[in-house]
C-alpha cells in the first residue's frame, strides 16, 4: 500500500493498469488496496478512464517527502512519524541511544508535550506546523556543539526562503524571525563523552499556519502564512534537509568560518544593540561571535562579555525598544 502512496504523489495521476503493471497485481487487487487506502483516510480521487489521483493536501507522511529527498544521508536513516508524539526531541533521543544512525528524523503532526529552551513549552498544534528533530552524530569536539544549532536556524531560514519566498533573519542564536515575530524555535540536546560528542539533536519548531500561534503570544509569535502563501511543509521539510546537509558538510570542513558569512548576512542580532537577560541582566553592542558560536558583547564600559547561553532580547526585534 506505502508503494501506491509513493507511486501515486510521484506521478500525479495513474491508471489502475499502470499501477497494476508496476505492482505485478490484478486491476481487482489494486481497486481492494485503493480501498483499503481510503478507509485509513487517504484521499485519492477516482478519475474515471484517467485513473487516481492522491490528494496529499499538506499531509508529512514520510512516503510523501521521501521522494522529494536530495540528502545523502538526513532524513534516511530510521524516521519515526506518527500523528502525535509527545515531543520530537524526545523520541529522537530515544533512536539515539538506541543507536539509530546519523540522519535519522523523528516528526509529527502534533506534540503534546512540545519543549522549548530554558525549561519552557513549545505550542504545537495538530497540522500547521513543521515539528521535527534529527539525530546527528558529527565529528565534532562537544564544545563546537553549538554550532549545529547556527546551522540548523541558517537552513530552516534558507528554507522558508526557498520554498516560501519570505526571508527570515536569525536571532541569535537560533530564533528566527519575520515581520518582527519569531516563526520558528530551536532546540537543541546532546550526549557526549568529555573529548567526543555522541549525538546531537536539534529540534526545530516551525509555525507554518495561523493556528500554530497560542493567541496569548500573538504580538511576539507569527508564523510563515502572515507573511506568504507556505509551500506545503513536505517541500519545506525537504529542503531544510537539504541545506543542513550541505551546512553540516562545510562546518566539517571548514569549521564555523565556513558558514560565518551566511550567518551573519541573516543575524538582526550582530551589530546591533542587545539586551542579556541570564544570571545577570545588562546591555551592550553585539559585536560578534567566537569560534565555539558564542555572542561576545560589548558594554557601554568597554568591557566585552562572553554570552553562551541566556535570553538576548535585539533592540527594535520583537519588543525590545
Ligand atoms: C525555543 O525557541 O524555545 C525552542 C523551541 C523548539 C521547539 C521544537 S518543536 C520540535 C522539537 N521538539 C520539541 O519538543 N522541541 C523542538
Amino acid at each position: 500500500m506505502q508503494r501506491i502512496l509513493s507511486m501515486l504523489s510521484r506521478n500525479g495521476i495513474m491508471t489502475g493498469e499502470e499501477i497494476a503493471g508496476e505492482l505485478g497485481l490484478t486491476r481487482a487487487a489494486v481497486w481492494k488496496k485503493i480501498e483499503a487506502l481510503r478507509s485509513e483516510g487517504w484521499e485519492i480521487r477516482s478519475l474515471g478512464k484517467k485513473g487516481y489521483c492522491l490528494e496529499a493536501g499538506d499531509r508529512i507522511d514520510p512516503v510523501l517527502w521521501q521522494d522529494l529527498l536530495t540528502t545523502r544521508s538526513l532524513g534516511r536513516g530510521e524516521v519515526l512519524f506518527a500523528r502525535q508524539m509527545d515531543s520530537t526531541n524526545r523520541a529522537a533521543k530515544q533512536l539515539a541511544a538506541g543507536g539509530a544512525p546519523d540522519g535519522s528524523l523523528c516528526l509529527c503532526e502534533e506534540q503534546t508535550a512540545g519543549r522549548g529552551r530554558m525549561d519552557r513549552t513549545w505550542v504545537s498544534h495538530p497540522g500547521c506546523g513543521l515539528w521535527q528533530s534529527l539525530v546527528l552524530r558529527p565529528s565534532l569536539p562537544p564544545a563546537n556543539a553549538a554550532w549545529i544549532t547556527l546551522a540548523a536556524a541558517l537552513a530552516m531560514a534558507g528554507a522558508v526562503e526557498e520554498t516560501c519566498g519570505v526571508s527570515p533573519v536569525i536571532k541569535w542564536p537560533n530564533d528566527l524571525v519575520l515581520g518582527g515575530k519569531k516563526i520558528c524555535g530551536i532546540l537543541t540536546e546532546m550526549a557526549a563523552d568529555p573529548d567526543r560528542v555522541e549525538y546531537v539533536v536539534p529540534g526545530v519548531g516551525l509555525n507554518v499556519r495561523r493556528d500554530a500561534v497560542p493567541k496569548e503570544l500573538e504580538g511576539q509569535a507569527g508564523c510563515v502564512e502572515e507573511f506568504a502563501e507556505p509551500a506545503p511543509r513536505r517541500v519545506i521539510l525537504a529542503a531544510y534537509l537539504a541545506q543542513m546537509e550541505a551546512l553540516l558538510g562545510i562546518l566539517t570542513t571548514e569549521g564555523l568560518s565556513g558558514i560565518m558569512p551566511q550567518y551573519t548576512a541573516r543575524s538582526c542580532t550582530l551589530g546591533r544593540p542587545v539586551r542579556v537577560i541570564g544570571h545577570e541582566t545588562f546591555e551592550g553592542v553585539a559585536e560578534t561571535m567566537d569560534a565555539e558560536g558564542a555572542l561576545i558583547v560589548r558594554r557601554s564600559d568597554g568591557t566585552a562579555v562572553r554570552v553562551l547561553a541566556g535570553d538576548v532580547s535585539v533592540r527594535g526585534v520583537m519588543g525590545y525598544v
